[in-house]
């Protein structure tokens, strides 16, 4: 059985996010998305808040599981008895960060690959900190994230639907 983990903030998911998931989620028998419990103080939703918004979006894909995770994301993976990372990659731009993480979790954990998907073109531009500079002025962040997100972005803006 091919089990990936797809790690990250998701703070929060984004449409790039769900293109990602959809698409990996063809590729394997099941897909863990897992969701790194908040070292950072900042982040805009909880872990919990952050693993129910995707697991609401991902209903309908009966291979895919959310879980949040702390520590090393190999180990995490181990744990799941998962072989596969999967990653999207945006623009060049991702790219160093992305290659020094994928090489350093496989030199730790060589049993361990990382798979990634380029983003389909209308979301290279998403991301999660994009959708929450662009919110925490009540600018339009419908192109960003799925509908059922967007109140939730705003509410802890204070603000209504893109309402200044
Ligand atoms: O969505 P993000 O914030 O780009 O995801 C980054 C994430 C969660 C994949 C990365 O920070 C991570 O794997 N953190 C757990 C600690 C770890 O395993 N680091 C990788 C060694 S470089």
């Amino acid at each position: 059985m091919k089990i990936a983990i797809y790690p990250g903030s998701f703070d929060p998911v984004t449409l790039g996010h769900l293109d990602v998931i959809r698409r990996a989620s063809r590729l394997v028998d099941k897909l863990i998305i897992g969701v790194l419990k908040n070292t950072n103080k900042h982040a805009l939703f909880s872990e919990e808040e952050r693993v129910a918004m995707i697991r609401m979006l991902t209903q309908d894909l009966p291979n895919v599981e959310v879980d949040s995770f702390h520590g090393l994301t190999v180990d995490y993976a181990r744990a799941c008895g998962a072989r596969f990372l999967v990653r999207g990659l945006r623009a060049v731009t991702d790219f160093e960060y992305e290659l020094q993480m994928a090489q350093t979790n496989h030199k730790v954990a060589p049993d361990i690959d990382t798979i990634f998907f380029t983003t389909s073109v209308e979301y290279a531009y998403v991301s999660s900190s994009i959708v929450k500079e662009v919110a925490s002025y009540g600018g339009d962040i419908r192109g960003f994230v799925a509908p059922e997100i967007v109140p939730l972005v705003y509410e802890k803006y204070h603000k209504k639907n893109g309402e200044q």
